[in-house]
């Protein structure tokens, strides 16, 4: 028989933009839990392939990127700013695409789930398939969502406010080439888990699904 774990697990999945990040960081600082964003895994392994000149939708490259990531992946390496940009996005959704890929990067994250380091009362993952794939009995699956078009104008704004020139239209097309990538592809594809409470935020601001997200949590961690 195995031991029940003293910890709770909070799953957080979602298209890019839908604003799930930024729920995932402020309810982790809230209830005092462990967090990962595992997009900067992806990331990670995009941005190394990135700098070596290859190309992310090169199969063998990426997994060869992503298991020489995995031996000596420390937590502090996930925040590298160079990881944000959107070449880094764009590049992770490439790699993201690749079992090989995704096989070397679960055991961090299966370890930040289910075995963390210090003695935390919880742990919050946030990510395309972690109430699906990563932690199917998490204590609870928020799936934070929003139309297309409201999380490329959000993703508009973002660029905007770091001077970076470009436009809606442009924005929108990248938005709904990545959405289609994340969720066509064969291997973990975004998709709510059939136990995920739906947040959507196209009417909500970020303390607006902050609010409903912790009345939900609150209610099955008591
Ligand atoms: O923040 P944003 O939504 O732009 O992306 P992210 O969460 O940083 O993730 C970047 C890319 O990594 C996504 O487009 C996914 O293709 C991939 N990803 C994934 O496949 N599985 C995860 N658990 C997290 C990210």
């Amino acid at each position: 028989m195995t031991t029940p774990r003293k910890h709770k697990i909070i799953a957080i999945d979602g298209p890019a933009a839908s604003g799930k990040g930024t729920l995932a960081r402020r309810l982790a600082a809230h209830l005092g839990y462990a967090f990962l964003e595992t997009g900067m895994l992806y990331r990670a392994v995009g941005y190394a392939v990135l700098q070596d000149d290859n190309d992310p939708a090169d199969e063998t490259v990426a997994i060869f990127a992503a298991q020489n990531l995995a031996k000596t992946l420390r937590p502090e390496d996930l925040q590298n700013p160079a990881l944000r940009t959107d070449a880094a996005g764009s590049a992770a959704s490439n790699v993201a695409k690749f079992e090989g890929v995704r096989e070397a990067l679960l055991r961090f994250q299966k370890d930040f789930a289910y075995a963390p380091k210090d003695a935390v009362k919880g742990v919050i993952l946030d990510g395309r398939d972690i109430g699906t794939v990563i932690c199917p009995d998490a204590d609870v699956k928020l799936f934070v969502t929003a139309t297309v078009e409201t999380r490329a104008m959000r993703r508009l704004k973002e660029l905007q406010s770091k001077n970076i020139n470009t436009d809606f239209e442009t924005v929108l097309h990248d938005m709904k080439a990545r959405d289609a990538r994340d969720s066509g592809r064969d291997t973990a594809p975004l998709k709510p888990a059939s136990d995920a409470h739906i947040i959507d935020t196209s009417d909500l601001n970020a303390d607006e699904a902050f609010k409903l997200s912790l009345d939900i949590i609150t209610a099955k961690i008591r």
